[in-house]
Order: structure tokens, then C-alpha cells, then sequence
């Protein structure tokens, strides 16, 4: 056994780092592992379960789980994707994810996610929710059928941006994105179309006004490569050049 700061994935030995979780061990050595709230750039949220792997026969949670020594991780086993299809599809069921229908498609990390893990239905009921839609704001646009509740917009606009502009209200199967405006609207907050809490989010929840096709679909980040190629979409956009269609680096 070696006697480096190593564990295995899928058989294969990856090298950590003190402070590593399974998932920066992994990410940096190109070993990709689905996520959707936990973004690589910012501290782990442990909240969706898409990460989950088995760890010495039990599951984890790898956005968060420490690496450490002599773990056998089990990423890609038949019975462990069976089990993110399966988280997969309570979210699809639980928003109005609609995807030929939304602008997002081919760019959207929870559509990529659901190609990579082999979902071909929703498999449970849809709740069909019928959650309100912000068009408040001059730049951009909220639909809140389509959240996820990852948390990315709520933890980035308060750590990164620093203007605490979403909270994330209510329990359980009510808890929902709420703005931080006296109104209670995304117009009446200090949110700005730059701020790098609009770029995070996974899904078709917020979206740039005027943007909707600048790039054809079919010509779209993960139109183009599978998500397990080329990992997050936030990645792919300067706040300057907005985060809706994918497509390039530049
Ligand atoms: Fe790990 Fe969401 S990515 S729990």
C-alpha cells in the first residue's frame, strides 16, 4: 500500500492534499464525480446528495466527506448511478423542468447531470408546482419552478458578492428562495446582472433578459461535450460575458 496521501476511485490511486474532501481530490485529478449544489470554487453546501458514492461500503456525501487514507471509493458502480437517477428524477418531478422548452438547455448543469446518469424518464409523479415568476428586476428573470434550492445563489451572494440579496425561507417541502427587498421583488435589491451569484445556479432558475439564444441550441456547452468533460458551467463565463448559453471559454 502506498504510503502517500492517496485513496482509490473506481480502482484508480488519486492523491489528496490535508483539508481535501473526496470530491477536490477527485476533481483535481480529473476524475469527475456529479454534483450540482456544490461548486468547486466555493466552500461545499452537502445539500443536493447528487455527489453521493459509496466509501468503504457506506454512502457519502463527497462534496463534504474529508478525504483520507486507504479509501476505496465506488463512483461509477451500476448500483450507485442507479441511486443519483433516482435523486435525479424526485428533482425533475418536484419543479417544472420542462427542457425543450427552456432557454437554459444545453447549458444547464441539472439537464447534464441527468444525460450523464443515463435518466431517461421522471419515473414519480410530477408535483407540478406552481411557483411565481420575477420578472421585477431590469437585466434578469426568476423562475422559481425550476430551483433546485442547491443554495449556490443565496451562499454566493452573501460570501462573494456581499450583499446578501436571496434567503432561503420556509421548511421542508416548502422552503423556497425569497429576496431580501422591502417588496420582496428581485427589482427592489441591490442585485447586479455582474454579480457572481447569478452565474452559479445549476438550473434555468435565473436567467439574463435578452439573451435567451444568443447561442444556438445544439451549438451549447453540453450540447457540444458531455458535463463529465468539461465540469461546471459557471466555469465557462466571465461576469462580464453572461452565464445562458455555454458555449466557450472566452
Ligand atoms: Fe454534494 Fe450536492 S454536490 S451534496
Amino acid at each position: 500500500m502506498s504510503t502517500e496521501n492517496t485513496f482509490r476511485i473506481d480502482g484508480r490511486e488519486i492523491s489528496f492534499k490535508d483539508g481535501d474532501t473526496v470530491m477536490d481530490a477527485a476533481l483535481r485529478a480529473g476524475e469527475y464525480i456529479p454534483h450540482l449544489c456544490h461548486n468547486p470554487e466555493y466552500k461545499p453546501h452537502g445539500s443536493c446528495r447528487i455527489c453521493v458514492v459509496v466509501v468503504n461500503g457506506k454512502h457519502q456525501c463527497s462534496c463534504t466527506l474529508p478525504a483520507a487514507r486507504g479509501m476505496d471509493v465506488d463512483n461509477s458502480s451500476e448500483a450507485i448511478v442507479e441511486k443519483r437517477r433516482t435523486l435525479l428524477q424526485m428533482l425533475f418531478v418536484e419543479g417544472n423542468h420542462v427542457c425543450p422548452a427552456c432557454e437554459k438547455s444545453g447549458a444547464c448543469q441539472l439537464q447534464a447531470v441527468a444525460y450523464q446518469s443515463g435518466m431517461l424518464n421522471p419515473h414519480f409523479t410530477h408535483f407540478f408546482p406552481k411557483r411565481s415568476i420575477d420578472s421585477s428586476h431590469p437585466d434578469l428573470v426568476f423562475y422559481f419552478n425550476r430551483c433546485i434550492l442547491c443554495g449556490l445563489c443565496v451562499r454566493v451572494s452573501r460570501d462573494v458578492d456581499k450583499k446578501s440579496v436571496f434567503s432561503l425561507s420556509g421548511r421542508g417541502h416548502k422552503t423556497r428562495i425569497i429576496f431580501n427587498s422591502p417588496t420582496g421583488k428581485a427589482g427592489d435589491t441591490e442585485l447586479a446582472i455582474t454579480d457572481r451569484a447569478v452565474s452559479v445556479c445549476p438550473t434555468g432558475a435565473i436567467l439574463p433578459k435578452h439573451l435567451g439564444y444568443e447561442t444556438p441550441v445544439g451549438k451549447r456547452l453540453y450540447d457540444c461535450k458531455p458535463i463529465s468533460v468539461v465540469g461546471d458551467a459557471a466555469r465557462h463565463h466571465s461576469v462580464k460575458k453572461p452565464f445562458i448559453n455555454g458555449g466557450s471559454d472566452e
